[in-house]
């Protein structure tokens, strides 16, 4: 559970990361988090927009564990396409989560919830610098961006001194993200996998469980060991202790000829609901 990626700025992350999207924010996001970092997770995932960094940071503090051996990301929210925004964000984010310093943070999306698909080259440059120089006063371990398609990072990249160290996006058996993959992997940006399980919805699938019961294990360990062979970090999301333990006993190896087969699931199941 606690093998570690390496960030192309040396910073290191636990493998598997405990997703928090759609975690109400309250009892439920602090018990999750709280039963994860008691059965051995060190990476948590969290975003302003999730509404539920406060019961994070509250949850990580009670833990006991210190501060520098938890992984913890937020979020910068979608709809921030300024410099100053950008600053501001981070210090509420900072408040909320009551930490002095943070390990990563992204831009969450490269346009507001509200108009995807929105140019938004210039207020990308701007947030991003915003974090730049955050990252560069020692404040954020490393930064990065989530959603960002090949064409948004090059933008990145053009305007920017720091290469982004995560591209954070929805990542699952089914999903075709090669092109995404293919530039980060040349540009050394590191993929995190959300949604590893498809939000769920892969866990119904006949062919994943087909291949889960010939290695006995569950779909969602089938789900999770493919995005490590991918050499991506899966951040599955649970709000329940025996999933958040199963979610991480996936120390079996898929051979190369299962491997194949899964990749020949094609399909959003998000989309298939
Ligand atoms: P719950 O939080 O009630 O346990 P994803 O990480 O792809 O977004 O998927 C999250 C969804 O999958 C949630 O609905 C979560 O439900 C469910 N889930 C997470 N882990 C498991 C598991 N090991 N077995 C079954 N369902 C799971």
């Amino acid at each position: 559970l606690n093998q570690v990626y390496t960030l192309s700025n040396g910073v290191q992350l636990p493998k598997i990361g405990l997703g928090t999207w759609q975690t109400k924010k309250g009892e439920e996001t602090y018990q999750s988090v709280m039963m994860a970092l008691k059965n051995g997770y060190r990476h948590i995932d969290t975003a302003e927009g999730y509404q539920n960094e406060a019961s994070v940071g509250q949850a990580v503090r009670d833990s006991g564990i210190p501060r520098e051996e938890i992984f913890v990301t937020s979020k910068l929210e979608s709809h921030i396409k300024t410099y100053e925004g950008a600053l501001e964000a981070f210090e509420k984010t900072m408040k909320e989560l009551k930490f002095d310093y943070l390990d990563l943070f992204l831009i969450h999306a490269p346009w507001p919830w509200s108009e995807m698909y929105k140019d938004c080259n210039e207020g990308n440059v701007l947030a991003y610098k915003a974090m730049e120089n955050l990252y560069k006063e020692g404040r954020i371990r490393a930064i990065g961006v989530s959603n960002f398609s090949p064409n948004d990072i090059e933008n990145i990249i053009q305007n920017c001194d720091v290469v982004p160290h995560v591209n954070q996006i929805g990542y699952f058996i089914g999903i075709d993200q090669s092109e995404t993959i293919d530039y980060c992997r040349k540009h050394n940006i590191f993929i995190e996998a959300y949604s590893p399980l498809g939000i769920g919805y892969l866990l119904s699938n006949k062919d994943i469980q087909k291949v889960a019961e010939k290695y006995n294990v569950s779909p969602a360990q089938i789900c999770i060991r493919w995005c490590l062979q991918k050499e991506t970090a899966p951040l599955p999301k649970s709000i329940h202790e025996n999933r958040i333990i199963q979610n991480t006993e996936v120390d079996f190896e898929i051979s190369d000829e299962d491997m194949e087969f899964l990749d020949t699931i094609k399909g959003d199941p998000r989309r298939w609901d």
